[in-house]
């Protein structure tokens, strides 16, 4: 996958990494990113068949990628889907990505456990497997609850605890793993459908300096940064890409 001329970000070809509610968006630009620039891909996702289209995708391109059918809010799902990663080779990088739409009707407990409780529960998981030298994860906050409230009230609390998680991770636990996080803006995704058109978006889009939203491919790669080698020495950070948007509110 080497083309001339091609960004490699310093990965060795062949690592494994899993990527997290990868059937769909941020999720599934990374997974394909990540296998353009060499890695093998652990597809995980509860809807198995975005998960197949992407490893689809991913394998027309010439890539290597696996399907993995998981819930992350569940246990023994996640020890399956390590279980069936692992078998790739070792899975140095991870990317939490799975976390539910703002738009979906949870109780603040159960929200809890899907959008922060699954992140602590993969990443508890796979570093239980054993140290894997270079080991990096990559978790998906938002600008809700890091730099703006939002609502419902579950969502920018979930989305501040990932960045608690994370900085405590790179605290301690940089023994066995690099912690950082996106937080990206407003993106081009599936369960943004419609947004831009509607007057709350028009009006919010008014406002970021670049007028539009982010493309999943954008926050791909900023994922991808943190998570390569070409980042060794970033721990702990949270990594805004939100087209200027909170700077100027
Ligand atoms: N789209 C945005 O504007 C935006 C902004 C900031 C942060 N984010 C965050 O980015 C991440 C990805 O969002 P997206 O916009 O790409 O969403 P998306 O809806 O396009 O994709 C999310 C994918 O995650 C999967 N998923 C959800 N819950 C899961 C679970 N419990 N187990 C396994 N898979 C699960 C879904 O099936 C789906 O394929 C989320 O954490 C989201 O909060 C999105």
């Amino acid at each position: 996958m080497a083309a001339t001329g091609q960004v490699m970000l310093g990965f060795t070809p062949g690592e494994t990494v899993i990527v997290t509610g990868a059937g769909s968006g941020i999720g599934r630009s990374t997974a394909i990113n990540a296998a353009a620039v060499g890695l093998t891909v652990a597809v995980w996702d509860v809807n198995a068949d975005g998960a197949a289209a992407t490893v689809r995708n991913i394998q027309q391109a010439g890539g290597k990628a696996v399907s993995v059918t998981a819930n992350v809010t569940d246990d023994a799902q996640v020890e399956a889907a390590l279980a069936a990663s692992a078998q790739m080779g070792n899975v140095r990088y991870l990317v939490n990505n799975a976390g539910p739409a703002s738009a979906a009707e949870l109780d603040f407990d159960q929200a809890m456990l899907a959008g922060i409780g699954s992140m602590r529960r993969v990443t508890t998981a796979w570093l239980a497997r054993g140290p894997v030298s270079g080991a990096a994860l990559v978790n998906v906050a938002s600008v809700a609850g890091n730099l703006i409230g939002s609502a419902p009230d579950w969502y920018p609390a979930t989305k501040a605890a990932i960045m608690g998680y994370t900085r405590h991770l790179a605290a301690y636990r940089a023994d066995a793993v690099r912690a950082n996080a996106v937080a990206p803006g407003l993106t081009d995704t599936a369960r943004m459908a419609g947004y831009a058109d509607s007057d709350l978006g028009k009006r919010i889009l008014g406002r970021i300096p670049l007028h539009r939203m982010a493309s999943p491919d954008e926050i791909s790669w900023g994922i991808l940064f943190l998570l390569s080698p070409l980042a060794s020495y970033v721990n702990g950070i949270l990594l805004t890409m939100d087209g200027g948007w909170t700077i100027t509110q």
